[in-house]
């Protein structure tokens, strides 16, 4: 793969964004815990061939290269480069021999049919453009029977998100924030639509009180996240907002969600699982 990518406007964001986040992006156990959920629920084994879609620094592929062993390979696609030298590095440090990274659009990809056994992919896929194409395509890359297991976190979690989402909507803007999957009956559609049967979406229930304080400061943060957006229109939208009276609106959304415990922060999480029958299909 070239190592450089000729990427739209949108995704050149994203790169930026994790490019400078790379340094500190492992800080934390919370995408650890992701990743084994995503492990043991897509039960990866012995010699299976794995790709892992938006692999970040790598936690997911090198925790899926030491079960598969050397008889069995993992493929992780990024588009940042120096998430991807991170995730290199560690597998310089392990030795590491069953794993292989690429600079690569996950929704770009041009493997043979029938590749991997796994397709995993935590924390990535509402970053997705073009999420019912990206997902009709990687099916074709499944082995007959293989699985494919994608985290993702509901429309509920982050208050920060929710909150800035209904502000927003205030002024007749529908913010996607992140690019969520919506409803969990919409989230299963997808998957049929790309041919995908035996769709099992487990919610898991996580969250935290948080400080007032805490989320009202992260205002400036969480706006200049939404100009992540893909939608050209949004971006010219929020432009023209008053965006002193939004914050105004925001700190009254959440100072009514006050409770003696704080502010209830929700980290509703799903993964989705599902599989490419075991006679190959077309979609
Ligand atoms: C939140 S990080 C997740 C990293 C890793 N999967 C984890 O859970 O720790 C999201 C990653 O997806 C990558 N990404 C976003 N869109 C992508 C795309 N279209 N193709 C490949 N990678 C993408 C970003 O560069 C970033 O490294």
């Amino acid at each position: 793969m070239s190592q450089q990518l000729d990427l739209n406007d949108y995704k050149q964001r994203i790169a930026d964004l994790y490019n400078r986040r790379s340094k500190n992006y492992d800080d934390g156990e919370w995408r650890l815990q992701i990743c084994h959920r995503l492990i043991e629920y897509s039960q990866i084994s012995p010699q299976q061939h794995i790709l892992d879609i938006g692999t970040g620094t790598g936690n997911l592929a090198i925790a899926s290269a030491k079960i598969v062993g050397a008889g069995g390979r993992v493929i992780g696609v990024d588009i940042s480069p120096q998430m991807l030298d991170v995730a290199r590095s560690k597998v310089k440090a392990l030795s590491l021999s069953n794993v292989e990274f690429q600079l690569a659009d996950a929704e770009l990809l041009d493997y043979p049919a029938n590749s991997f056994d796994r397709i995993l992919c935590a924390n990535t896929f509402p970053w997705i453009e073009d999420k019912q194409a990206a997902l009709r395509t990687w099916y074709k890359f499944l082995n007959p029977g293989g699985l494919i297991a994608i985290h993702t976190p509901a429309n509920t979690a982050y208050i920060g998100q929710v909150v800035l989402r209904s502000v927003l909507g205030r002024y007749g803007m529908k913010l996607e924030h992140s690019n969520r999957i919506g409803s969990i009956e919409s989230c299963k559609q997808l998957f049929v639509n790309a041919g995908f049967e035996g769709i099992d979406i487990k919610t898991e229930q996580h969250g935290s009180y948080v400080s007032f304080d805490s989320v009202k400061t992260k205002w400036k943060e969480l706006i200049s996240f939404s100009f992540h957006s893909k939608s050209e229109e949004l971006l010219s939208q929020l432009a023209l907002i008053p965006l002193a009276e939004a914050k105004a609106k925001f700190e009254a959304e959440l100072e009514a969600l006050k409770t003696e415990q704080g502010i209830w922060d929700d980290l509703t999480t799903l993964y989705i699982l599902g599989r490419k029958a075991e006679i190959n299909k077309p979609v």
